[in-house]
């Protein structure tokens, strides 16, 4: 670029005044559910000013050109807009609570399946999830030595992930850690401390955005968690985006599991379908449905409780059942930017299950049922049944595939992804599953071969072609979600 054709870019003043300034804010604001910018003018037309500045944009309405659907630029604006503070066993009342109630209860209850799943919604740059995952080492390790375990980091910041992934961090970050503890689990490198592998094992991390991906998920791998911990990330949101949030939390947690908020977050009404539990400096919320109702663990020294596993598949929400499959079938990866999550409680959370010992079979519709109430295992048996009648069926493979997930049965789910693969190569669902599959066992090249055929399979479809009828899911939606997958394994293969 010559000086002469340098655009000249906007001062905060020519921005503030600028009539696309609204519209901005606006996209801004639906994107991230940041409602905080909504009386913070100023700051966001800084961030947007040096937006324009590095992509070379004199104005506003050129800026919001760049911000198209599945855009680079809006990850670039998001990680300057999101705000990352966070710290290694940040407010240590909550982690005691962790340790001595919340861990204790779900190991127990989690014994036969030897199964856990915990969530950190919002991780920033990971020490969140690294905490637990030290904690679940260094005081569970034994009791959970040959276990299925996953702490999940989540966030909107591409960036953060990337450096939540790296595990690098500066000395500020263990600002309340015990040395000798950082001493222990990290190793000095220049004038950083990189996570010990040990503590990394369990942890994985994926892009989620808590306002546009819909959740619970089966298909993105956010269901049927023990634990989710979600702190100091909806301070920033509108009250009617909280409202809308905290039943999906409820949604996404298995009967018995605990969600844990911020300590500034208790508005206790806004947990009213949660058992609330008071400890020391901390309040903890438990899914506790009548089917498995059970006391919570006492404060001071919490007895274990041998009771049956709870086996929960968080609701199906339009997974597609008994469609058409000659049709190109894609899930309900994303909620349209139209489509609120339930703002009333979910329909499980009163339905009363299915008798025990209840007639298995009937088919997919039957299956999803089950899951949809929370049996589990009941859900696995009628899939069987399915498949001794009709082993042909791939949807039937499917969802038997999602069922060995959510037990912790790998081996069993890829075996089950494949067969529905070959017995229909056009069901884009099973190939988008084996990807995330592999992308969590670390296979990036293989993941992306998988995450290629559900480009292949969408091909020839527009964008707007609404594919999951209830949910309004569009083929643009799921094309934007296996892009955002390739972006992220492109830097790995
Ligand atoms: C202040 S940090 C909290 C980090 C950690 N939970 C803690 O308490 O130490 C807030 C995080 O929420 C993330 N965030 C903001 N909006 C989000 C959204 N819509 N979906 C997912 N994460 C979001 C930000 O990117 C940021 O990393």
């Amino acid at each position: 670029m010559t000086l002469d054709d340098s655009p000249s870019y906007p001062t905060v003043q020519a921005v503030l005044a600028d009539p696309t300034f609204a519209r901005l804010k606006a996209l801004v604001i639906e994107t991230t559910g940041m409602a905080f910018y909504r009386d913070k003018n100023e700051d966001l037309a800084q961030i947007l000013v040096a937006r324009m500045i590095e992509v070379a944009v004199a104005g506003c309405d050129g800026y919001l050109e760049l911000l198209a659907p599945g855009a680079d630029e809006m990850d670039a604006l998001v990680a300057e807009l999101t705000i990352g503070e966070t710290y290694f066993f940040r407010h240590k009342e909550q982690f005691d609570a962790l340790r001595d109630i919340i861990l204790p209860d779900v190991i127990e209850r989690n014994r036969p399946l030897r199964r856990l799943r915990i969530w950190s919604a919002g991780c920033a740059t990971g020490p969140e999830p690294y905490s637990i995952a030290i904690m679940l080492e260094r005081e569970f390790g034994a009791r959970i030595a040959d276990w299925h375990v996953t702490v999940l980091g989540t966030d909107i910041n591409q960036k953060f992930l990337g450096r939540a992934r790296e595990g690098r961090y500066d000395q500020w970050a263990f600002r309340t850690m015990p040395e000798e503890i950082r001493a222990a689990c990290f190793t000095k490198v220049g004038n950083q401390w990189q996570i010990n592998q040990q503590y990394k094992r369990f942890v994985k991390f994926q892009y989620h955005n808590l306002i546009k991906s819909r959740f619970p998920s089966i298909i993105d791998n956010i269901a049927g968690f023990d634990i989710i911990i979600c702190r100091n990330v909806i301070i920033y949101f509108s009250p009617e985006t909280i409202e809308d949030l905290i039943p999906c939390f409820h949604e996404s947690l298995s009967d018995g599991g605990w969600l844990v908020m911020g300590h500034a977050e208790p508005n206790q009404h806004l947990f009213r379908h949660f058992k609330t539990v008071n400890t020391p400096g901390a309040v903890l919320y438990q899914r506790v449905d009548g089917f498995h109702a059970r006391p919570p663990a006492p404060v001071a020294a919490p007895a274990p409780v041998v009771k049956p596993p709870s086996l929960v598949l968080p609701r199906l929400t339009a997974l597609d059942v008994g469609r058409d499959v000659t049709r190109p079938m894609v899930p309900p990866m994303i909620r349209s930017a139209k489509a609120k999550p339930p703002s009333a409680p979910a329909r499980s959370l009163v339905k009363p299950p299915p008798p025990p010992g209840g007639e298995v079979g009937g088919g997919l519709v039957r299956i999803r049922e089950l899951a949809d109430c929370g049996q589990w295992d009941a859900a696995a048996a009628a899939c069987d049944a399915l498949l001794t009648s009709t082993p042909m069926d791939a949807w039937g493979h499917f969802y038997r595939a999602m069922i060995h997930e959510q037990v912790g049965q790998a081996e069993e789910c890829e075996k089950a992804l494949r067969r529905a693969i070959y017995l229909d190569r056009r069901l884009v669902l099973p190939h988008y599953h084996l990807g995330l599959f592999l992308l969590r066992r670390d296979d990036a090249i293989a993941a992306a071969k998988a995450f290629r055929n559900v480009q292949a399979l969408l091909k020839d479809y527009p964008d707007d072609g609404l594919v999951a009828d209830a949910d309004k899911i569009t083929v643009g939606q799921m094309r934007e979600a296996v892009d955002m997958h390739l972006k992220l394994i492109g830097g790995a293969i």
